[in-house]
């Protein structure tokens, strides 16, 4: 058996209203609703997650959100809680995605709040980190990295295992520009060491570190067929179901 089964997971951000999501989450589950080789999941935004869910209901691909607030619950106007995301059949959820980090000043210390909330409420978060051109430029990418991964994941030690971190580099999303698979294999195998600091080596060789930025059927080969590439996060190929799913068949 392999050591970690690969996860792809389609990131469709603000995109979608209610009957265009349940177009597209239909058409995924036409061609990989008995996928069992690989884990699938679908992160609409939250207005269409309950339409969503249910197209997917008894099929092996699940749910996921985009974000969601620490607190179980209060006075915070516009947010979603973790529980409200299990209420409607959540398994997965996204934290600190580059545009959360950029646009919404999320700080590795609001992320680490987040991935302690999603855990105690059994959910698995995604984590993402990565660097920008400008610290890829200046030789920066590992100290970036680590200190994203560290602040993001500090406090826990056995739960690293429900954990799943996405490599993103910011000046590869959405832009067409993919990092090569020696460099995001270089960047995986570096997360990996980081994770082992923060664990052991047995918890780190079982957690899924996946890619993100401009994955696409025509790059998603090559990309999952790195050692320490576990999957993928993919954006802009994840809205349009014949390029998500053939991604998707990449990993299998
Ligand atoms: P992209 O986005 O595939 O459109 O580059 C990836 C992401 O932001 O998760």
């Amino acid at each position: 058996m392999k050591l970690r089964k690969k996860i792809i997971a389609g990131n469709w951000k603000m995109n979608k209203t209610v009957g265009d999501a349940q177009e597209l989450a239909s058409a995924v589950k036409l061609e990989l609703a008995e996928c069992r080789e690989v884990d699938v999941v679908l992160c609409p935004p939250f207005t269409a997650l309950k339409a969503v869910g249910e197209i997917i209901d008894n099929t092996s691909i699940k749910l996921g959100a985009q974000n969601m607030h620490w607190e179980p619950d209060g006075a915070y106007t516009g947010e979603i809680s973790a529980s409200m995301l299990r209420d409607l059949y959540c398994h997965y959820v996204i934290l600190g995605h580059s545009e959360r980090r950029t646009y919404f000043g999320e700080t590795d210390a609001i992320v680490n709040h987040k991935v302690k909330a999603a855990l105690d409420s059994n959910l698995l978060p995604i984590v993402c980190v990565g660097e920008t051109l400008e610290e890829r430029e200046a030789g920066r990418t590992q100290e970036v990295i680590q200190t994203q991964v560290e602040g993001s994941l500090s406090g826990l030690a056995a739960e690293l295992k429900q954990v799943i971190v996405a490599y993103e580099p910011i000046w590869a999303i959405g832009t067409g520009r993919t990092a090569t698979p020696e460099m995001a294999q270089e960047a995986h195998a570096f997360i990996r060491r980081i994770l082992t600091g923060l664990s052991d080596a047995e918890t780190a060789e079982t957690v899924r570190i996946q890619y993100g930025g401009s994955m696409k059927p025509g790059n998603a080969e090559e990309l999952l067929s790195q050692p320490d590439i576990d999957g993928g996060l993919i954006g802009g190929a994840a809205l349009d179901a014949r390029s998500f799913v053939e991604i998707v068949r990449h990993g299998m």
